[in-house]
């Protein structure tokens, strides 16, 4: 399966800090918000990754990532003229998608659980139709929306309802089979003028091919696109790695346990971040082999 992190958009809610400076770069503590939904890709097994991004903030993040050897993938990178909305990544991405099937992750949303990673990969083990998962949340009318049957069937999936039938929300990782591409280029563009990602879910839906499936206690989503939110990802950042001494999104330690980079690419990359606690973090790793 191939995965594409959008991390383009507008970063509006977020002014003046995305003026000079693009929203995914910001820190989320002690990386830059793009690390999560790559390591989150990487934690369900995904290698082969594109990163969308706005035209203007393209070179930061090659600089920032580069080919993506360091950390055991392969990064492609491909620019969003405009925000046309999130079901343009699979216009923009046709060719890297290539007739597989793939994963999108928002660039700008970060999943924490325990046992989240099986589940991932279970996701991405998609042979046709589409998976998503639902998150409980107290404002339902910012996502979109899955309304159930008595059966718990998820029957509709509504876009920033005024009325929520459920407390649901799609999160922002989307597991689809390679018809993803036919069913983008079909969609019209919204009120808003965007391609959304809620129509793509909606056809598979119809065709009884989404599989919604709901995120377990203990889990954790979060979008960091207001002030807020991005404070609040931070703090809980810090807060799991100062008391469980652990490291979320740390790119080097997913792909190390993975088998993914030796112990040479371990070792440089732990001496390039030997000051901070991303690099004493890998040290702790390497202290521990064998
Ligand atoms: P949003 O947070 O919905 O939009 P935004 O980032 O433009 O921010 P704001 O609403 O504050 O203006 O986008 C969710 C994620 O998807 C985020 O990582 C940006 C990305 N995105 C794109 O890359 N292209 C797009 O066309 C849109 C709409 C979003």
């Amino acid at each position: 399966m191939k995965g594409i992190v959008l991390a383009g958009g507008s970063g509006t809610r977020l002014a003046p800090l995305t003026i000079a400076v693009s929203k995914q770069l910001l820190p989320i503590y002690d990386k830059p918000m793009v690390f999560y939904p790559i390591g989150t890709l990487m934690n369900a097994g995904i290698r082969d990754i594109l990163i969308i991004t706005t035209p203007h903030d393209a070179p930061l993040f090659q600089k920032l990532l580069g080919d993506g050897s360091n950390f055991g993938v392969n990064l492609s990178y491909a620019v969003q003229p405009e925000p046309g909305g999130l079901a343009q990544a699979f216009l923009i991405g046709e060719e890297f998608i290539n007739g597989e099937p793939v994963c999108l992750i928002l660039g700008d949303n970060i999943f924490y659980g325990p046992t989240l990673p099986e589940r991932l990969k279970k996701a991405a083990d998609l042979k046709s139709g589409g998976r998503v998962f639902s998150y409980e949340v107290h404002d339902p009318e910012r996502y979109g929306v899955v309304a159930y049957d008595e059966n718990g069937k998820a029957t509709s999936i509504e876009e920033k309802p005024e009325n929520p039938k459920s407390s649901c929300a799609v999160t922002g990782i989307y597991f689809f089979d390679s018809e993803v591409v036919r069913i983008a280029k079909a969609i019209k563009p919204s009120a808003r003028d965007q391609l959304e990602i809620t129509d793509i879910n909606q056809t598979y839906l119809e065709a009884g091919e989404l599989e919604v499936i709901p995120m377990k206690t203990g889990d954790v989503w979060h979008d960091a696109g207001t002030h807020a939110s991005l404070l609040e990802a931070g703090r809980f950042i810090e807060t799991l790695e100062r008391l469980q001494h652990i490291h979320v999104a740390n790119l080097e330690a997913i792909a190390w346990k993975a088998g993914w980079i030796d112990e040479t690419v371990l070792e440089r990359q732990m001496n390039a971040y030997s000051n901070s606690g991303y690099g004493k973090y890998l040290k702790r790793l390497l202290d521990r082999r064998g």
